[in-house]
């Protein structure tokens, strides 16, 4: 392929990634064009409301272990879903788990691999994204559109990133790691850095619903 990759194969090449090379680092200039970009996400009244704190090196360390013991102490509850989104999820872990090698009995295998995400999947760059809690679902969007325009940017740029609720389940204890405020709410863990390419579940396509499912064009 020759020239700058269209829009539409940067949204189509962006993937979670459920693996990184730890020691390969990520160039600051390359993080820092990226978060310029995303800045210029819209947001309502322009109160740009995304709140991130990003940890690499020997704090990211610290973080990942002391997340990763809180878990193997006080294992997570997964997060309940309306009956109607259950086999999405069933169908993303058979596809996740799958490709890793693990049945859907082997409860060990399968919390083995949970356990990666307290630990962020090994990036460089770790981090949790927050907003103010006394703002709303409105500006909850808008820090969506300011992850995603991160992402993309990211991925632009050849680095991999993977968004994560897991790492918000102990909102406390990354609250003290990071030197949260109190006033920000923890809305999604992210983590940023080079994909291990030996690792299957990197390679992963994860399918979607058709455009008719999700949207309603009223004429
Ligand atoms: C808000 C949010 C939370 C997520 N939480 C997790 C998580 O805790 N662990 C994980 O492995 N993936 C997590 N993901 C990644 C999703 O599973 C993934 O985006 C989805 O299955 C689609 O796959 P793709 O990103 O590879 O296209 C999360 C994604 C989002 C947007």
């Amino acid at each position: 392929m020759t020239g700058s990759p269209t829009l539409a194969e940067i949204v189509t090449r962006r993937h979670s990634t459920r693996m990184f090379l730890p020691d390969r680092p990520v160039p600051i200039e390359l993080l820092n064009e990226c978060l310029a970009l995303a800045m210029k996400a819209p947001s309502n009244s322009n109160v740009q409301p995304w709140r991130l704190f990003l940890a690499t090196g020997a704090r990211r360390d610290k973080l990942a272990a002391a997340l990763a013991a809180e878990a193997r102490a006080h294992p997570p509850v997964t997060m309940g879903l309306p009956d109607s989104f259950l086999p999405l999820r069933r169908e993303l872990g058979a596809l996740v788990y799958g490709s890793m090698g693990i049945a859907r009995d082997d409860a060990e295998g399968r919390w083995t691999a949970r356990l990666r995400n307290f630990e962020f999947f090994y990036p460089p760059v770790a981090g949790v994204v927050c907003m103010h809690r006394d703002l709303g679902p409105a500006d909850a969007v808008a820090v969506g559109m300011f992850v995603q325009t991160l992402l993309l940017a990211l991925t632009e740029r050849g680095l991999d990133s993977c968004v994560q609720v897991s790492t918000t389940l102990y909102p406390d204890l990354v609250r003290e790691q990071l030197d949260i405020p109190e006033e920000l709410d923890l809305l999604c863990g992210l983590c940023i850095g080079y994909a291990d390419p030996a690792f299957p579940a990197n390679s992963l396509t994860i399918p979607r619903n058709d455009v008719a499912q999700n949207v309603v064009l009223v004429d």
